[in-house]
């Protein structure tokens, strides 16, 4: 009797200290010990790994690193912590367009004419995209050279911590459906794994439609170990300078602080084990690599870069952009909010998206659009085509809860660009070129997707989420009316898809390259011809990896991390061995 009273308040007691762990938990999201203002780091520190961005694949390196080093993350951006309601799947759009200038979107403007967003926040893109998660291919791992357990293991790492299954409602459900319709077979049900046909992926919104970020990652962080700093913006990588034929080497670098104040931060010791990480992601990494000193030496002499430290042209080239093209049907049905879930991955390289009661607000969408005025006036593109895409815009941005997107990425991509400094300023947007669907190739892709999409909406899975007697071909004069980008219109009497593809064209905002494998840094992601300095990031791509990158960039952040730290412990033995070895 006594037993079973004592069992009784045991489970009671063990009942309330999950519970309350658990409860704590919530509450206390993101209110690390070592996350802080870098207006509070001291004029110098030091550490063995620093490194420059903590978004998508810096938090899930650093919080492996952290585990046997000391690390210091430079984000410049502040904590989603701060304002959990903005990253709510509701919310979505607002805080993508929510572009005034501290805030967790930046907006920039290619040379192409198409609207484009960076993350500017800790967490990085994965606090403000679609939430996709989805893995990559076999060739790309092939390609890239992984090790496929450790691979495995790395994206396991990933989505125990912050992956979820989607809740497959009736819009998202209809989409499927249209899917398999229109030829896009088999139904492969729902999995995290890239295979042809239809599948439900993961998703990074939990059932409530609260957004989990990388950000969250760091919750595996040693927190003795690691310091993160917010609103930390890094200006200049430091190298020592080369005597005779010695290699340039990384030894610290120079951030500022949101009151403008200039701190250092250097390698704990110049051996070989320590080294600087840009994970800045696809704009800023290569970007500043070239403020540092390395990429196309004219180019950076003629913006006054001193020292040049390696003259390496292939930085910044090799900028691609999967073009994306929607279509956007409103129904007679109510829908339910919701983001990427369904995905269609055709044999043909295009890969087909939906979402569902995306909400605007009219105040962020003008806002927007003054900013892109803004920016355009950088850019090269003709400012006359501007005006006139500008006067009926934000009424009809106005989108009502009642419709569904459907959108085609072109994979790869095979078209190509650059990226070139504009300024030296760190925290503004480089120039950048995507050459969307120069290639034929990409061109075709768009053209087959746009062609599924119209069978799946005129498909008897979708027909309850469009209005009868409305034709595919008639939505596509939607997007072809609104301002979805700066290019011209090219409307010729006989409707040619490839010239709607061209001239709609969107990102989706899979940006990448920049740094790329094999011609930036070497298959252990170190920097060509300089020491102690790795790029561990979307930069480094060849291509988009799966239907969506994010899952791949953080899995690539915790594989880079281990294999540092595994070859860390190496070097470290070999020492031991040679210092018993000096003793005796
Ligand atoms: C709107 C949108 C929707 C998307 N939808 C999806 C989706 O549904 N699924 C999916 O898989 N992918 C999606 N993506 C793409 C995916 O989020 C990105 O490819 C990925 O997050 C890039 O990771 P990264 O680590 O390369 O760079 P980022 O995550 O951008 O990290 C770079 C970090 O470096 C910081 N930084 C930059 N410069 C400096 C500096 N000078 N000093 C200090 N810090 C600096 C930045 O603030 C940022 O936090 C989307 C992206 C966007 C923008
Ligand atoms: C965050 O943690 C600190 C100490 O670690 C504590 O004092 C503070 O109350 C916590 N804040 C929240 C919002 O939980
Ligand atoms: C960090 O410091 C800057 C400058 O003092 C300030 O503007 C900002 O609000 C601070 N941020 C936080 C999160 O404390
Ligand atoms: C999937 O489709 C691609 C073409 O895009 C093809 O090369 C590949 O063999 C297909 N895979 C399978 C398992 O059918
Ligand atoms: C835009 O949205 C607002 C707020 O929901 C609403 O009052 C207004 O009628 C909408 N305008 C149009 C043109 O739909």
């Amino acid at each position: 009797m006594d037993f079973h009273i004592f069992r009784f308040f045991h489970l009671i007691l063990v009942a309330v200290f999950i519970f309350h762990d658990s409860w704590c938990y919530c509450d206390e999201a993101g209110n690390y010990s070592f996350m802080k203002n870098a207006t509070s780091a001291p004029t110098l520190s030091h550490f063995d790994y620093i490194i420059i961005g903590g978004g998508t694949a810096g938090c899930a390196l650093a919080a492996t690193l952290s585990r046997d080093a000391t690390v210091l993350v430079l984000e410049r951006g502040g904590s989603p912590y701060d304002n959990p309601a903005a990253t709510d799947i509701g919310n979505f759009a607002n805080t993508l367009l929510d572009v005034t200038p501290n805030s967790w979107s930046q907006l920039f403007v290619s040379e192409d004419g198409v609207y484009n967003s960076r993350a500017r926040v800790l967490g990085g893109g994965t606090v403000i995209n679609a939430g996709f998660y989805s893995r990559g291919e076999e060739d790309f791992m092939k390609e890239a050279g992984w090790d496929r357990e450790e691979v495995e293991a790395a994206y396991e790492w990933v989505e125990k911590k912050m992956v979820f299954e989607p809740p497959a409602k009736g819009w998202q459900s209809a989409f499927r459906d249209g899917l398999l319709e229109a030829g896009v077979s088999p139904n492969n049900g729902f999995t995290f794994g890239h295979i042809n046909g239809t599948k439900f992926g993961g998703t990074i919104f939990d059932r409530d439609g609260h957004r989990h970020t990388a950000a969250n990652l760091l919750e595996y962080a040693n927190p003795n170990t690691i310091v993160v700093y917010l609103h930390a913006s890094v200006h200049k990588i430091l190298f020592t300078t080369t005597k005779g034929n010695q290699r340039p080497k990384a030894y610290g670098v120079i951030f500022e602080d949101a009151s403008g104040v200039v701190h250092k931060a250097e390698l704990a010791t110049q051996d070989s084990m320590n080294e600087v990480i840009l994970s800045a992601g696809a704009i800023a990494s290569p970007q500043l690599l070239m403020l540092s000193g390395v990429g196309p030496a004219a180019h950076l002499k003629a913006y006054g870069v001193n020292p040049v430290i390696l003259d390496n042209p292939m930085v910044g080239q090799g900028m691609a952009d999967n073009p994306m093209n929607p279509v956007f049907i409103p129904s007679p049905e109510p829908v339910e909010v919701s983001l990427v879930q369904a995905v269609g991955i055709t044999k043909f390289g295009s890969y087909i998206e939906g979402g569902s009661g995306l909400s605007l607000s009219i105040s962020l969408t003008r806002s927007f659009l003054d900013g892109v005025l803004k920016l355009v006036k950088k850019t090269k593109f003709p400012t006359h085509l501007i005006s006139k895409f500008f006067e009926p815009l934000d009424l009809r941005l106005n989108v009502t809860a009642k419709a569904g997107v459907i959108i085609q990425k072109t994979d790869g991509p095979f078209s190509r660009g650059h990226l070139e400094l504009r300024n030296t300023d760190p925290n503004d947007n480089p120039s950048v070129t995507f050459n969307y669907y120069q290639d034929p190739e990409d061109l075709n892709k768009c053209v087959e997707g746009i062609s599924t999409i119209m069978k799946v909406i005129e498909s008897k899975g979708y027909s309850k989420y469009k209005y009868d007697g409305v034709s595919a071909r008639g939505l596509l004069d939607i997007i072809l009316a609104l301002p979805t980008n700066l290019r011209a219109r090219h409307i010729t009497s006989a409707f040619d898809l490839k010239q709607y593809c061209k001239d709609t064209v969107m990102t989706i905002y899979h940006y990448h390259g920049g740094c790329q494998l094999g011609k930036v840094v070497d298959n252990d992601y170190k920097v060509l011809g300089v020491d102690a300095l790795r790029v561990i990031d979307g930069s480094t791509f060849l291509k988009s990896p799966g239907t969506n990158p994010q899952a791949t960039t953080m899995m690539l952040g915790r594989y880079m991390g281990q294999k540092i730290l595994q070859k860390r412990t190496i070097i470290r033995g070999k020492e031991e061995e040679e210092t018993v070895k000096t003793e005796l």
